[in-house]
């Protein structure tokens, strides 16, 4: 288990924190790492900062992410990782769609190439507002309180996704299946990040399955063409009881 002391804490929103720390570690856009958070459990994290210093944005859900969230400057972070394939990078231009806390694994590819769509269900939900240095940031809400009322699938076709090199997407699977579906006839070039149950995070636990395999090892990230093929995306996942639940679209 690696430890590393908080350096700083920002309240990104009233429901989301980032926690920065030092970590000597390469660690890749898209890859996770495991805290253990006291008396709870281990959670996985995407790595919202990359570079110096490191940093994840946590949301709160539950117990675990709540106890994370109230750590701060000084305290102790207790994790294990990098875990996970990363996104595939380029040069040219991208356009990254992250929705809810899912902006947070994306925030690291962003560059003066990228076109990047933020959207959360209400203005005081949108993170990292005023701190994303891309070539054009569109805002979404889903009630409209900022930016264009709608969601990602709706509005996509409108910044021609065609014209973009590659496209990258994480948050919710619902919207994500929406998303692939209104990417139609795009079968490349283009990479989500899934989410499942994880307990272990280094392949021995199995909760993480989705068409058999594991996404803590061959994921998070998956790419178009596979997503386009699976049986489980948007459709079931398993819960922390490993019993088969239905997504609702
Ligand atoms: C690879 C990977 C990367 C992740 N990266 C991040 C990240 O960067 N930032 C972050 O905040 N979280 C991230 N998560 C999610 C995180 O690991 C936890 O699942 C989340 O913090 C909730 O955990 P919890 O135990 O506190 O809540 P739980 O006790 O699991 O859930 C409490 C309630 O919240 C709901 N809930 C839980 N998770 C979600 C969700 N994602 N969307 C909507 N409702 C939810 C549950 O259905 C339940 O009703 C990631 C997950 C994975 C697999
Ligand atoms: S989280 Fe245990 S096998 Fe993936």
């Amino acid at each position: 288990m690696i430890h590393s002391q908080i350096l700083e804490r920002i309240q990104e929103t009233p429901s989301t924190v980032t926690l920065k720390f030092d970590w000597i570690e390469k660690v890749l856009p898209g890859q996770f790492i495991m805290i253990w958070v006291p008396g709870q459990g281990e959670i996985p994290m995407s790595m919202s900062f990359t570079g110096k210093p490191k940093g994840i944005t946590v949301k709160a859900y539950g117990p675990p992410s709540r106890q994370l969230q109230q750590m701060g400057r000084g305290d102790t972070l207790y994790f294990r990782g990098p875990y996970g394939v990363p996104f595939t990078e380029i040069r040219g231009a991208k356009l990254i769609v992250g929705a809810g806390s899912g902006i947070a694994s994306l925030l690291p590819l962003v560059d003066r190439n990228s076109t990047v769509m933020v959207s959360a269900k209400t203005e005081s939900d949108l993170i990292y507002r005023g701190k994303i240095n891309a070539k054009r940031i569109i805002y979404l809400t889903d009630d409209g309180t900022y930016g264009i009322k709608g969601f990602p699938d709706q509005v996509i076709k409108d910044v021609h996704p065609d014209d973009f090199e590659y496209i990258y997407v994480c948050g919710p699977e619902a919207m994500m299946y929406k998303v692939l579906l209104a990417l139609k006839g795009r079968n490349d070039r283009a990479e989500f990040s899934l989410e499942r149950s994880m307990k272990c995070g280094i392949g021995i636990c199995d909760s993480c399955s989705i068409d058999g395999i594991q996404l803590c090892r061959e994921g998070p990230v998956r790419g178009i063409g596979w997503l386009r093929e699976s049986k489980e995306f948007g459709m079931t996942k398993l819960d922390r009881s490993g019993r088969r639940v239905r997504i609702e679209l």
